[in-house]
């Protein structure tokens, strides 16, 4: 996939995530996604399975193992499925292992917080690349790109998008810090 496609998903993955955060009372007419009232459990919970996932997948990526390999019994739930090994440098293996350690002391610091003996719980995650493709699929509004978007094929699908999955979860705690 060439890299303006992939700067251009970037943009547009970023664009959605924005807009949904600065308009969060707006209605959004489609079946899927509308406003869901919540508590501040909620958001936090939700939060929390942010970070999960950017764990789980950013430590897949990169060196293949997840959570529970670095931090036995800090999460608790079913093994993601689809995670894989990227094709990416040495340097952004590097840097992409860093993030997902560095987000495994974020839950730490989290269980610390709330004072639990209990693993934080995880939902099943879904890190295949096919479902990374119906997103940029859906950016592009086609059925299928030819190829179709591979996330773990190359340094810049990837890297680009990993970005844009991180200034999601920041984007989120932004909105959710003065509800809570
Ligand atoms: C998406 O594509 C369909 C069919 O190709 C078209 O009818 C529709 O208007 C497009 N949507 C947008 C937002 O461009
Ligand atoms: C891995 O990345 C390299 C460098 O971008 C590329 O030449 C190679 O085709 C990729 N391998 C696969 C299996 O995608």
């Amino acid at each position: 996939m060439a890299n303006r496609s992939c700067l251009l998903y970037a943009f547009v993955l970023l664009v959605a995530f924005q807009s949904s955060m600065i308009m969060s009372n707006t209605v959004i007419h489609t079946p899927q996604c509308r406003p869901v009232a919540a508590s501040s459990r909620d958001k936090i919970l939700f939060s929390i399975n942010l970070l999960i996932y950017k764990a789980e997948f950013f430590l897949r990526a990169s060196v293949g193992v997840g959570i529970n390999g670095i931090s036995p019994g800090l999460v608790q739930g079913p093994v993601p499925i689809g995670g894989t090994l990227a094709n990416i440098t040495n340097s952004a293996r590097r840097i992409i292992e860093e993030l997902g350690l560095a987000t495994v002391g974020h839950l730490r610091a989290i269980k610390q917080v709330l004072r639990s003996n209990l693993p934080l719980p995880g939902p099943q995650l879904d890190l295949s690349a096919q479902v990374f493709a119906g997103f940029v699929n859906l950016g592009f509004n086609v059925s299928t790109l030819s190829p179709p978007f591979n996330i773990y094929a190359n340094t810049p699908s990837f890297v680009l998008a990993a970005e844009a999955i991180s200034a999601f979860t920041v984007q989120y705690y932004a909105g959710i810090i003065l509800r809570l």
